[in-house]
């Protein structure tokens, strides 16, 4: 299926100097293998690395230097680069070449490209771990983000400088997978153009006394990664959330909440205006029957809270969906996929996304999740371990598929 996605394709391939150049040699050989035609644009440092004549022969095309070489026929070449394009790839980046284009530089061939393109470019950073975590590289990855390019996140493991982190690039293969998905036109930066979503996120707390409060573990991560997805793929995004410690994807309106009554409401209240529906967050089944309007005293005695249920947000809708598309997520500890399906029939949702909140490496409060998609036909998807915004980019574009599905 990559190989179809591949072939026929102008792909440009940019190389910035850094170790992992050599490992860009097998991806660019592994595209033109799939049938890609593939140009390679290399910058000055990653001539260091490895030698234009390699990808010149794995390419079977010239590859380009020197912004101001002589094209030999009259073709201004930065022009004709990117339009050419259908994607371009840069891998791996430096945080050199991020940081010039977050700020508008063009002063090589690669930058001027990559401005000049209008292509969809895909920015593979491969770095030591200090590096990708200052905050510098990641308010310049996060404006690009917002621009529209899209990133790949670095693979964990031993890193030039010797030591285990994350920093390397992520093999030639996972490249091409991405680079298929962008490809294959499913995932089209507009493909929830026109459509508003409404996300909610976090946890939600329910108050004891002035200063207690029942709560879970949810982090926020999960729903705000759904946010972000959903602006990418074109949507009007309205966040639902609870109190979290995450800054809000820029582009969306923000409603924050704090009990499971007040989501209730923000939800209920907004339900009229969205297409659809997605309830990440975890929300409290139950609430202490009263509120203790002083704190409440410790004592030698036991004290015991009387709860009550809250509303149930997603089955409220569901009885008042209308055409709308509602997706739930089912955090499970067990019997993943029937609860899940349970839950679907339930709250009458359009899909339900099932999460073993038992494991530590994945769910509440983790960067990555795996997750099992579940619709009303009975059709399962299971999404391997992944981090949060690649599931959550995987639900967009099944959200846009329910969509697509009805209309025809
Ligand atoms: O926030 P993170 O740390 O990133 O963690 C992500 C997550 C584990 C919280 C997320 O992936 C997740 O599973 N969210 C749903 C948590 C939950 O409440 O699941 P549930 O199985 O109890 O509820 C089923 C569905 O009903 C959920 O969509 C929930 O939002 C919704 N619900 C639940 C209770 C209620 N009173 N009203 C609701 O609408």
């Amino acid at each position: 299926m990559e190989g179809d996605a591949l072939k026929g394709k102008s792909i440009l391939v940019g190389v910035t100097g850094g170790i992992a150049a050599y490992k860009s040699c097998e991806l660019v050989s592994r595209m033109r293998q799939r049938g890609a035609e593939v140009r390679v644009v290399m910058t000055e440092a990653a001539c260091r690395f490895v030698a234009p004549l390699t990808f010149r022969v794995l390419s079977g095309n010239p590859v380009s230097c020197d912004l101001f070489a002589d094209p030999g026929q009259w073709d201004v070449a930065h022009v004709s680069l990117a339009d050419a394009a259908q994607l371009v790839v840069i891998a791996p980046a430096t945080a050199n070449c991020v940081g010039k284009l977050a700020s508008g530089i063009a002063d090589d061939l690669l930058t001027t490209v990559v401005m000049a393109t209008r292509a969809p470019v895909l920015i593979v950073p491969a770095m030591n771990e200090a590096m990708y975590n200052n905050p510098v590289f990641q308010a310049n990855k996060k404006r690009l983000e917002s621009l529209g390019y899209h990133f790949m996140d670095p693979a964990v493991g031993r890193l030039a400088c010797g030591k285990i982190g994350t920093g390397r690039m992520p093999e030639p293969e996972d490249i091409i997978s991405e680079v298929a998905r962008l490809l294959s036109g499913q995932e089209t930066p507009s493909m929830l153009a026109g459509r508003t979503l409404l996300v909610t996120a976090g946890p939600t707390r329910e108050p004891i006394d002035p200063v207690r409060f029942i709560t879970n573990r949810s982090s926020g991560k999960m729903g705000y990664a759904l946010a972000e997805a959903a602006l990418e793929s074109g949507a009007r995004v309205i966040l639902v959330t609870g109190p979290t410690c995450l800054e809000a994807p820029p582009g969306c309106e923000v409603v924050r909440v704090e009990r499971a009554r007040d989501m209730h409401a923000a939800v209920t209240q907004r339900f009229n205006s969205c297409d659809c529906v997605v309830m990440a967050a975890a929300v409290a089944d139950y609430e202490p029957a009263q509120f203790s309007p002083s704190k409440i005293k410790k004592g030698s005695h036991e004290l015991s809270l009387r709860l009550t249920r809250t509303p149930d947000i997603l089955e409220s809708l569901g009885k008042v969906k209308g055409n709308r598309i509602l997706v739930g997520f089912a955090a499970e500890t067990g019997d993943v996929v029937a609860n899940a399906m349970q839950k679907l029939k339930d709250k009458n949702l359009d899909l339900v996304v099932a999460n073993d909140v038992a494991r530590q490496d994945t769910g509440f409060e983790s960067d990555d999740n795996e997750v099992i998609m579940v619709f009303r036909d009975g059709r399962e998807i299971a999404v391997p371990k992944a981090p949060k915004k690649e599931i959550a980019r995987r639900i967009m574009l099944e959200i846009a598929r329910l969509f697509w599905g009805r209309e025809g």
